[in-house]
């Protein structure tokens, strides 16, 4: 396995332990609740969003007790996007990390409140960290906010839903994908940077920012690209999504070698952002490994 492949494993394995941990909270009273949100969370992810949370703070020399609750909190808002994403009145999709979607499972008025149950329990998480100072876990709720809501995720999905059917030029696109996907992975890359307190500087932080807005791009675009020509076994979710939805993707206006070529130079832009602080190699790999994805 190459070190880039180890790393994500591992990542996602103390992900996957720290998530545990954290769900594994109950009420006898209303227990499909927590089912549910275990459901949504547990489970399938490829947990790209907390490798970032956990190499940016690491880049900048900082600990992993710090910026855990970080990284789960901004994987639950994540989670709880794909379950409402995937809802009838959205997407209407069947299929997430090669399961039953959550309404599918639980029913929608279930996967509903499940969704609002992970946005709320993120709060809940980021808020207790008691390894990062005051003023930075203030800031790092702001930005889970900001990057979530009505100005971030949320007003992507809006544009998004507009979108359907019509023809909407390319800035609007890039737009809308850096909205919907773009503002949850810069997030991601920031909330590692403030878990590492007054080690990461101004301009570290906007090197994360710049590399990590390249990425979030790509990612999206990689996305549109395997939701046409992806295996539905590795990829997880159906294919033929968008086209049956009639969103507008990068494909609406480009061959899939032209997105994969705007993906590419995106990649490049990322990693020459970051690429002259020392230890950023493995932040370097994982956007190539990003960009080579085939789930
Ligand atoms: C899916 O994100 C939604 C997009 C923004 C394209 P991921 O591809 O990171 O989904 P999981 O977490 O691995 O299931
Ligand atoms: C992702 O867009 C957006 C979210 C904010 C959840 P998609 O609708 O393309 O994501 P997938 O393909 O269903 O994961
Ligand atoms: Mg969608
Ligand atoms: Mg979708
Ligand atoms: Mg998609």
């Amino acid at each position: 396995m190459s070190d880039i492949k180890l790393r994500i494993k591992n990542n996602a394995a103390l992900m996957e332990r720290t998530l545990e941990h954290y769900f594994s909270l109950n009420d006898d009273k209303y227990p499909v609740l927590f089912e549910a949100m275990r459901y949504g969370v547990l489970d399938g992810g490829k947990r790209v969003r907390p490798f970032l949370t956990l190499e940016f703070c690491r880049l900048w020399g900082g600990s992993d007790e710090a910026v855990l609750p970080f990284a789960v909190a901004i994987e639950c808002i994540h989670s709880y996007s794909l379950v409402h994403d995937d809802l009838p009145c959205m997407d209407n999709d069947t299929l997430r990390r090669g399961k039953p979607t959550n309404h599918v499972k639980y029913g929608e008025a279930n996967a509903l409140l499940c969704g609002d149950a992970l946005l709320t329990y993120a709060f809940e998480v980021a808020s207790s960290n008691r390894l990062v100072s005051s003023e930075n876990t203030v800031k790092a709720i702001n930005l889970l906010a900001a990057m979530s809501g009505p100005m971030g995720m949320v007003g992507g999905q809006q544009i998004d839903l507009l979108s359907e059917g019509k023809s909407i030029d390319m800035a609007t696109l890039k737009y809308l994908h850096a909205r919907k996907t773009g503002c949850l992975i810069r997030c991601a890359a920031l909330l590692g940077c403030l878990a590492s307190g007054d080690l990461c500087n101004e301009e570290q932080y906007k090197a994360a920012d710049s590399y990590a807005s390249c990425i979030g791009l790509a990612f999206q675009i990689i996305d549109d690209i395997l939701d046409r020509i992806g295996d539905q076994e590795i990829f997880g979710k159906p294919i033929g999504s968008d086209e049956e939805q009639n969103k507008t993707t990068f494909l609406t206006f480009m061959s899939v070698e032209e997105a994969y070529e705007e993906a590419r130079k995106l990649t490049e832009k990322a990693k020459s952002a970051i690429c002259n602080y020392p230890s950023s190699g493995i932040l370097c790999e994982f956007a190539d490994y990003l960009l080579s994805r085939n789930k």
